[in-house]
């Protein structure tokens, strides 16, 4: 029943920021899946009769990839496959599945944000037994072994019925196709007080979730139409869809224009929120006011205790570098540890795991806490209701008065998509070769007090993560990061971010590009942005 079939190597396997992530046709190619798995499998080693998650945000091409997925695992000696029913698990749910059931880990399907369809963009990646990302030492040990593959191993077994829920044997392991969302709704009903969330909807409150026709669908309208009350209609584009209905489930304010225009409209209902392919970024927008990703770490740190799961309090915070200093200032305020990490979910494991992090957010809209090891987009949304629920006020008012307690930190993200991949690199070149003259040197009227490439060193292990993206500081603690984006699937993305902090609440108001804008002119100056990426402008700003 099991056949070794001969393969030869593709090179370019390399996982990025969160896995392998390609266009559809590329892993349709004789052999990638089963190359990429097995090489995941090779890079393993103790899992024999272990159980292994599965599941996906439902993209084209997923019940396919699971197919092969589980009769690779059988081959390999894997004990269980536990597959979400529809071959669907959002990337927190697959997560707390790993953690609940004690597996070995777990395989996502998934290129998060990234449009699906048969000329979309596909993912694969493997979680570990804490419900997280790989870390660098073992995705590179997987990146090794596709290099190096000359076999993988896979059993004979017809196609496993992966809509009905049960256990079934196939390849002389058992298949336990599972609820989607049953083990996920358990754990939210664990951390908040669902009684006082659905007190908030009896009393009128209105809300819209937008999940982009991409796997939250069926998680929110369970929880939010059906356990919490919330009026039917509040989950809208709530049906999978393989091809996200054309879209890009991004939930920023470029895909998720709709929604920004409806909570500004006169008709907005009290709060509205949005999520992504598969599940763990959230858009937060209230009644008449947006709420960056970074400020959204810092006021849901800071309001955390108001929900039963938090309620002793935070052990620390961690967020990106380019992530804003917004939390830095309630961690010290709260005199509690806070952590700086490179871009990528991986690097707050370790911090979860050591209980020196509670919660952990990120620029790229990503917030979410020890209860999994991913972000999470409707925990974000549920802690954000939370808050109101327990203030009585509105998202705006609190975020108004965060900003007079703590200062305002203005941010916004450049993104440049689809560089050319050798004019991006030269970009970043000629400004590493240049940082160590930049101190001390004004642009625009701007003093430069420090200019450096991040490098990691991780407290918990102390392995060192080198060139994680450049930063030039400014008096005043204004920043300016730049790197290159690990996500993308085609050319490459520069993306600039620029921060300045404001202590003045007279000055609270300001548009944000505006507020910003000496920045940006500073950061073309000094790195050449327009020179190099031969753009004028960028193509998407959040
Ligand atoms: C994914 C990762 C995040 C990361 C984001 C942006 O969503 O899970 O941790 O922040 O990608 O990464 P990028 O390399 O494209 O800036
Ligand atoms: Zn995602």
């Amino acid at each position: 029943m099991i056949r070794t079939v001969a393969t030869k190597p593709y090179d370019d396997q390399k996982p990025g920021t969160s896995g392998l992530r390609k266009k559809v046709p590329e892993f349709q190619q004789a052999n990638y899946v089963e190359n990429f798995v097995q090489s995941i499998f090779d890079a393993l080693q103790g899992f024999e009769g272990k159980t292994l998650i599965l599941g996906g945000d439902g993209r084209y091409y997923n019940r396919e990839v699971a197919q092969k997925v589980i009769a690779i695992a059988a081959a390999n000696g894997f004990g269980k496959v536990m597959v979400g029913q529809g071959g669907i698990l959002s990337t927190p749910a697959a997560s707390n599945v790993i953690r609940k059931y004690k597996a070995f880990g777990g395989i996502i399907l998934s290129a998060s944000h990234n449009p699906g369809g048969p000329h979309e963009d596909f993912g694969i990646k493997y979680n570990a037994e804490n419900g997280g990302p790989a870390p660098e030492k073992l995705t590179d040990a997987i990146f090794a072994c596709t290099k190096a593959i000359k076999e993988y191993k896979i059993a004979d077994i017809a196609p496993i019925d992966l809509d009905t829920i049960g256990t079934v044997k196939a390849g002389g392991m058992t298949v336990e196709v599972i609820d989607s969302v049953a083990d996920y709704a358990e754990l939210m009903e664990a951390l908040f007080d669902f009684d006082a969330l659905r007190k908030l909807f009896k009393s009128g409150f209105r809300m819209r979730f937008d999940a982009m026709h991409a796997v939250t669908g069926p998680y929110a309208k369970e929880i939010l139409e059906h356990r919490l009350g919330a009026a039917a209609g509040t989950c809208r584009n709530f049906k999978p869809l393989p091809d996200f209905g054309g879209h890009h489930p991004d939930p920023n304010l470029v895909h998720a224009k709709h929604l920004y225009d409806e909570m500004m409209g006169p008709d907005a209902p009290d709060f509205g929120a949005a999520s992504d392919g598969d599940g763990d970024r959230n858009l937060i927008i209230g009644k008449g006011i947006f709420v960056t990703p970074s400020d959204s770490v810092a006021m849901l740190a800071a309001n955390a205790r108001l929900a039963p799961g938090y309620k002793d309090g935070l052990k620390g915070i961690a967020r990106s570098m380019p992530t804003s200093g917004a939390a830095d200032r309630v961690a010290e305020k709260l005199g509690i540890g806070i952590y700086e990490t490179p871009t990528g979910w991986k690097f707050f494991g370790n911090l979860l795991d050591a209980g020196m992090a509670t919660i952990c957010g990120e620029e790229s809209a990503g917030t979410g806490s020890n209860h999994v090891r991913e972000k999470d987009g409707l925990w974000a949304v549920l802690l954000w209701l939370s808050i109101l629920a327990a203030r009585g006020e509105s998202a705006l008012q609190i975020v108004t008065e965060h900003w007079a307690t703590y200062g305002r930190n203005y941010y916004s993200r450049h993104d440049y998509e689809g560089v050319d991949s050798d004019r991006a690199n030269a970009l970043v070149d000629e400004l590493r070769a240049k940082l160590a003259s930049l101190p001390g040197t004004t642009v625009r009227g701007l003093k430069i007090v420090n200019a450096d490439d991040f490098s990691y060193h991780d407290p918990v292990d102390g392995s060192i993560s080198e060139k994680q993206g450049i930063r030039i500081l400014f008096e005043g603690n204004s920043r300016v990061v730049l790197r290159l984006s690990g996500t993308g699937t085609s050319g490459a993305t520069l993306r600039v971010y620029i921060e300045r902090y404001e202590a003045d609440k007279a000055k609270h108001g300001i548009d944000t590009q505006v507020a910003l804008a000496d920045l940006i002119a500073a950061a073309d100056d000094i790195a050449g942005i327009k020179r190099h990426t031969g753009r004028n402008k960028p193509s998407v700003i959040t």
